[in-house]
């Protein structure tokens, strides 16, 4: 039988992640040093290895730019790897970003501090349903603008709880993206019942219940292997 295009190893989809990322974000962009910098860091501070690889975080920026987005919102902040690339992409955009971690949060002050862009960035430390109606009292009184882009990437089991308290946040058209929606295909492995999936089929199906939503789920390969990401569009 011929090999069907879905056996390509990850070293391919790894190599291919590494050459197209060198010719369209090589280290000579302005970014690049800061951003090796944040995981660099992140890994001397013994944070683990879960930051969003570059294309993905470039991917995000990328969309942000093109919808000319004023405020970003990011569920799960780690080292701040994708806040950085998000701001130093985006230098007129606010990114508020959320983190539960007191060492991750310190970290992540550290790099954004580093990558020169605090007055962009405003981390903020606790549980991200706790933290959400600060934002929102926030943004209802005008202190900050409605959210052009969500980027949810915490704790999976919580996935559709985020999306439900962002909406009245965002503006019409706003894009709210899930992270590791797929999870090498445990997402219809009617066997995995673990937390962090059933968190990613009930995004899935809340989504497509919700009238206030239009969503996708995009399945992506790349050096962090098989998995997938849910994009919703707020009507
Ligand atoms: C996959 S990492 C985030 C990576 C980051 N978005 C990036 O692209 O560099 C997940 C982070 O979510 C944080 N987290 C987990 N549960 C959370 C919660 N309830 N509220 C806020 N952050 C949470 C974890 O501590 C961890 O730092």
């Amino acid at each position: 039988m011929k090999p069907s295009r879905l056996t390509t190893s990850s070293q391919t989809w790894t190599a291919v992640d590494a050459y197209t990322i060198s010719h369209l974000h090589p280290p000579s962009k302005k970014n690049s040093a800061v951003l090796l910098d944040a995981l660099t860091q992140s890994r001397d501070e013994g944070l683990p290895d879960i930051a969003s690889y570059p294309v993905i975080a470039k991917f995000y920026a990328l969309q942000c730019r093109a919808m000319r987005v004023k405020h970003a919102l990011e569920i799960g902040t780690l080292g701040a790897y994708t806040s950085i690339f998000l701001a130093t992409e985006n230098p007129g955009m606010q990114i508020t970003t959320i983190e539960v971690d007191p060492h991750h949060y310190k970290v992540a002050q550290q790099n954004v501090a580093h990558a020169g862009v605090l007055e962009q960035v405003t981390a903020k430390l606790g549980a991200a349903l706790d933290v959400l109606p600060e934002l929102a009292k926030e943004i209802e009184s005008g202190g900050k603008p409605r959210l052009g882009f969500v980027y949810i990437d915490a704790d999976k089991s919580n996935n559709w709880k985020y999306v439900d308290v962002v909406i009245p946040m965002c503006e019409s058209g706003a894009v709210i993206f899930v992270d590791n929606i797929v999870r090498g295909g445990d997402l219809v492995d009617r066997a995995k019942k673990d937390a962090s999936t059933a968190g990613s089929r009930r995004v899935v199906e809340m989504v497509g219940k919700d009238d206030r939503l239009d969503g996708v789920v995009l399945q992506t390969v790349g050096e962090k292997s098989y998995d997938g990401i849910l994009m919703a569009v707020v009507r």
